[in-house]
Order: structure tokens, then C-alpha cells, then sequence
């Protein structure tokens, strides 16, 4: 597969052509931002952690009944994908209270919900990717019904998987962002990535924040923290 022109830099990867019209190649940087951009960094190391990672635990998804975009791993940073549309939905998935739901609820951090709450944004830059619910996006038309409930149940047993997944790292789930994307027959594939970037894991035993909050707040141990997951996680390849 030969790598051809860049088509789109996003703020964590590069997106580039390949000879093949349904195929890109993803290359994951070491730049991390927050806040939409507001708050610049590089975190050594990042990239590399969060394509191994994505792709194994896009493999084991797969394996598992989730459609997704992965095609090969092409080097550290370097990831072969089907070319898929962006569903312009962020989903995030909340096990336990943090991040902006704590903030709008009043709910402490930490606190157990009753239920995961499974809720949408806009993915929207300018908008600031702004909340919304199911009516928000049939009336705008970013999703029909039946994505929206493809993408539901899809993420509901992404959900199930990664808290297991993550426990057998003594590592709590707290909450996550995943994104969806259409392939050219209009397939819901599971796209973008899973990684410390766009999940909250805390330590089981301690609460320590083993994710991107330590860039975003500033608690220092930033590549640690990474590493640390990566190494709990044991992926080799
Ligand atoms: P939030 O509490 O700030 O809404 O974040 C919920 C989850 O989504 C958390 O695991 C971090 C992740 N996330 C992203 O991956 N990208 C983003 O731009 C934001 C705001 C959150
Ligand atoms: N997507 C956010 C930003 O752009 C990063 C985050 O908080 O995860 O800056």
C-alpha cells in the first residue's frame, strides 16, 4: 500500500491517502491538546502507546462483533484503516461520575452512577461540540434512527468489554469517547480510537488518574501515566 498526500490533520493524527480510494493510513502524533485546542503539549511517546493500543483493542472488539475500521498496523505510528465517513457524534460513555458530568450535575467525582449513562455531542469544533440528545441529531440529520441504535448497541458492548478489559489491568473504567464512521456501503464501523487520550482510567486500588487528565490539569507524570497503562495492558506487538 503506497502512502500518498496528506488529507486531514486532526489535533492527535494525520490522515493520509493510499492508492486504494477505500483505504487510508492514520498516523498518531505526539501533540495533545485540551479544551478544545486552547491548552497545546507533546506527550512523548503518545502516539506510539495510543496506535498499539487502539489496535489491539480494535482487533479484540472485532473478534467480539463490533465492526470496526482497522485493517493492519503498518509501524509504530502507522495504522492501515478502511476509509469510513465520521458519524459528526461524539459518544461518551460515563461508568462513574467525572470530567463535565460532575461539573453539570453537581455529583462529585468518583461517585458510582446507579446505571452508564450513554450520552452524545456534536462533534462540531466551532460549537465547542456542544451536548445534545437522539432529537438533536435525527432533527439535524447528523444520524438516522437506525444509526443511532446500531451505534447504541454497539457501544454498549464496547462498554462491557473494556471494563473488563481494563480491570484485569487494576485499572477502573470511568468513562470514555469513542466516534463511529460510515464505509462506502454505509456500514456503522467503529473508527478513531481508544486509548488514554479518550478514556478515564483510574488506578483500582488508589484512584490515581492513569489518563489524559494529568496533561489537562496538570498533574504532572503525564508519560508515566501512559506508560503505565501500556505496560499493565502487556501489548507487545
Ligand atoms: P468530559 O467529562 O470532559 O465530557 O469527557 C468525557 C470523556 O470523553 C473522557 O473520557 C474524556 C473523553 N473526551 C475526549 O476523548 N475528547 C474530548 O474532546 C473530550 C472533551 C472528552
Ligand atoms: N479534544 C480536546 C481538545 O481538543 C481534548 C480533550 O480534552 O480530550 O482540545
Amino acid at each position: 500500500m503506497e502512502k500518498r498526500e496528506m488529507l486531514y490533520e486532526g489535533k492527535a493524527k494525520k490522515v493520509f491517502a493510499t492508492d486504494d480510494p477505500d483505504i487510508v493510513i492514520v498516523d498518531y502524533k505526539d501533540d495533545a491538546t485540551a479544551f478544545n485546542g486552547v491548552k497545546k503539549g507533546t506527550i512523548t511517546g503518545k502516539g506510539v502507546i495510543n496506535n498499539k493500543m487502539t489496535n489491539y483493542v480494535f482487533r479484540e472488539l472485532e473478534a467480539d462483533g463490533v465492526p470496526t475500521h482497522f485493517i493492519k498496523q503498518l509501524s509504530d505510528r502507522e495504522t492501515e484503516v478502511k476509509k469510513v465517513k465520521i458519524v459528526p457524534l461524539e459518544v461518551i460513555v460515563r461508568n462513574v461520575a467525572a470530567g463535565s458530568f460532575s461539573k453539570r450535575m453537581g455529583v462529585p467525582e468518583g461517585k458510582e452512577l446507579l446505571q452508564p449513562i450513554l450520552e452524545f455531542s456534536y462533534k462540531c469544533d466551532e460549537l465547542n461540540d456542544p451536548f445534545i440528545n437522539d432529537d438533536y441529531a435525527l432533527a439535524l440529520g447528523l444520524a438516522t434512527q437506525e444509526d443511532i441504535d446500531t451505534i447504541k448497541s454497539y457501544t454498549k458492548k464496547i462498554n462491557a468489554f473494556l471494563i473488563d478489559y481494563f480491570l484485569k489491568a487494576d485499572l477502573k473504567l470511568i468513562d470514555f469517547k469513542i466516534e463511529f464512521g460510515k464505509d462506502k456501503d454505509g456500514k456503522i464501523l467503529l473508527a478513531d480510537e481508544i486509548s488514554p487520550d479518550t478514556c478515564r482510567l483510574w488506578d483500582v486500588h488508589t484512584n490515581e488518574k492513569l489518563d489524559k487528565d494529568r496533561f489537562r490539569r496538570d498533574l504532572g507524570n503525564v508519560e508515566e501515566a501512559y506508560n503505565e497503562v501500556f505496560k499493565r495492558l502487556g501489548i507487545d506487538s
